[in-house]
């Protein structure tokens, strides 16, 4: 691979949910200057990026995915002042900061939108996707993600608006070249004031078909049908984010990662193959209940080896189990339970195996894990509360509808950060917007720290092994055959070393087919550490080891 931009290779990146990471004032509300307070366990950890979720002014109908001022602070965070002092700490620690970008809708507060709704022939009139009623109704039969049509009819224009997402974050019209350059120029003083990147969010939705077809999908229960097929991934899609590299990303050099919705391998690959010069690497984004309800090893196993296979020529991947809209990693694909601390090290070791960057979700390295509120009205999230207003449509009962809100909740990831184990976990010292885990009393990071077989450890063990180690950061991977779809054996080398790893994705203990790896290869690290590491022969369940041939062989 070329090599354009090397150092994203060696990043490391943790991405920061500010409302959860740390109340300075005791509002209950996690700020910018919590997480200054923070950096040295960020340091300590060794990570050396942050992407901070949303810190934008916003009326937090999203949690900040709907901005109403693209150059101001959120004043639950802080200033900018704050914001300014937090980005010369990170830099100061060796820490680059990406920004998440939300460019494919803003707020219906934004003043973009108030004046783009006020009459049909102002100058920001064509800033947001306006249509006729057809019928005294709304222009077609999509649905809004988060539930609901996703047109809202404005009296002053006698007219509908489009949101892909909730009625408060309308959708921007990337078709107005007047709206673009505005976009650039707001991107282009961030930069100039220091970011080093940008996560763009949801960017696969900017182009629509103009003419706004009914969606054929089927309809959910409230009457409305998902439209994601009509406007995800069109090619005018790829010529604005073409466009916005040649603007911003080329010439400043930043670092950039595009979320992206996409089918498949050859969808993902078109956004991120170097030849198309768009973006970095791409965070692929699957819907959770689709994710918890299709997932299992021998497909990720699969998809693995295909988006290796896609990429490795020239291109590059983001490798993350969590984030903020996903189940908590070690509920979803390990064992929250009985296996908690093995399977959260198993998880950590295979993502931290693979080539590419990788991303750790605040909370992941200490084993933080889903939420289970007993009432739909301590959930946040507005996709949960949709779940379960779809649920009751359906003749659901309360308690199923809860049970699935529980399941899907993005809330899961969204739980403050665990600290220690006083009251609130450290967070806050007053009352927390959304509810803290009751589990902090033992899964807090203090008590990570003082304990040198924590899942914590084995986090900092395999950071510092990646910065040490070329064939981690830089190697070929081999994915080896073996006949259990839970069973992965990898293999990492270039000229200079040569790397092995077996993880056991499975609860059963599994026997290692003779030969695979050679006799020499040195145990580095294992999931079983504090049971004394690896034993040879039969892995143990969610067992993990990671070795090292001998130099020269
Ligand atoms: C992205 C974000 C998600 C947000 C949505 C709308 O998927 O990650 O949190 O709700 O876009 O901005
Ligand atoms: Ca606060």
């Amino acid at each position: 691979m070329e090599a354009k931009k090397d150092w994203i290779k060696d990043l490391v990146i943790y991405q920061i949910y500010p409302r959860s990471f740390q109340d300075s004032n005791g509002d209950g509300i996690g700020d910018i200057p919590g997480i200054i307070s923070r950096l040295d366990h960020l340091s300590d950890l060794g990570i050396n990026a942050v992407w901070l979720s949303p810190v934008y002014r916003s009326p937090n109908d999203d949690n900040g995915y709907d901005i109403s001022d693209y150059q101001q602070i959120m004043e639950e965070f802080g200033s900018m002042q704050d914001w300014d002092q937090l980005c010369l700490q990170c830099h100061q620690r060796g820490i680059r900061v990406i920004m998440d970008l939300v460019v494919n809708h803003s707020s219906d507060e934004h003043p973009w939108f108030e004046m783009s709704k006020s009459s049909r022939s102002n100058e920001k009139s064509d800033y947001y996707i306006w249509r006729n009623p057809k019928d005294g109704k709304e222009p077609n039969n999509w649905a809004s993600v988060f539930g609901g049509s996703a047109w809202e009819y404005v009296p002053q224009r006698g007219q509908y608006y489009y949101h892909l997402f909730s009625k408060k974050q309308p959708d921007l019209n990337w078709a107005s070249p007047q709206l673009r350059e505005e976009i650039f120029s707001m991107m282009e003083w961030w930069v100039k004031k220091g970011v080093d990147g940008f996560r763009v969010d949801a960017i696969s939705y900017l182009d629509k078909p103009l003419d706004f077809p009914d969606s054929p999908a089927p309809p959910m229960p409230d009457g409305y049908s998902p439209s994601g097929c009509l406007v995800n991934g069109r090619p005018g899609t790829h010529g604005y984010i073409r466009e916005m590299n040649r603007r911003i990303f080329s010439p400043f050099n930043i670092l950039t990662v595009g979320e992206v919705a996409a089918a498949d391998t050859e969808e993902l690959t078109r956004y991120v193959a170097t030849g198309r010069e768009e973006f970095d690497m791409a965070i692929p984004f699957v819907p959770p209940v689709v994710e918890i309800n299709e997932w299992s090893p021998g497909k990720l196993r699969e998809e693995i080896a295909r988006s290796y296979d896609a990429l490795k020529q020239d291109g590059w991947w983001a490798r993350f189990f969590s984030n903020h809209d996903k189940p908590r990693q070690v509920s979803l694909y390990g064992n929250d339970q009985e296996y908690w601390e093995i399977s959260a090290k198993m998880l950590a070791m295979l993502l931290h195996f693979l080539p590419g960057t990788p991303f750790v979700y605040q909370g992941e390295e200490i084993g933080m894990t889903n939420i289970s509120f007993s009432s739909i009205e301590d959930y946040n999230d507005p996709d949960a509360k949709n779940t379960y207003r779809q649920m009751l449509l359906t003749g659901a009962s309360p308690e199923e509808a809860l049970k699935q809100a529980q399941m899907v909740s993005r809330d899961n990831a969204r739980t403050p950060m665990q600290w220690d184990s006083t009251p609130n976990a450290g967070f806050t010292t007053g009352t927390p917007w959304l509810g803290v885990n009751p589990n902090y009393r033992h899964i807090n990071v203090q008590s990570q720290k003082q304990d040198p077989f924590s899942i914590y450890h084995c986090y900092k063990s395999l950071i510092a092994l990646r910065k040490t180690s070329p064939a981690l950061s830089r190697g070929d991977l081999e994915i080896l055959e073996v006949p259990e779809d839970t069973l992965f054996v990898l293999k990492r080398s270039c000229p200079e070393e040569t790397l092995f790893s077996f993880h056991n994705f499975s609860e059963h203990p599994v026997k290692i087919p003779a030969s695979l790896i050679p006799d020499t290869a040195q145990p580095l690290l294992s999931s079983y550490d504090r049971q004394g590491g690896y034993r040879g022969d039969i892995l143990r369940p969610y067992e993990s080891v990671i070795f090292r041939l001998p130099a020269g062989e």
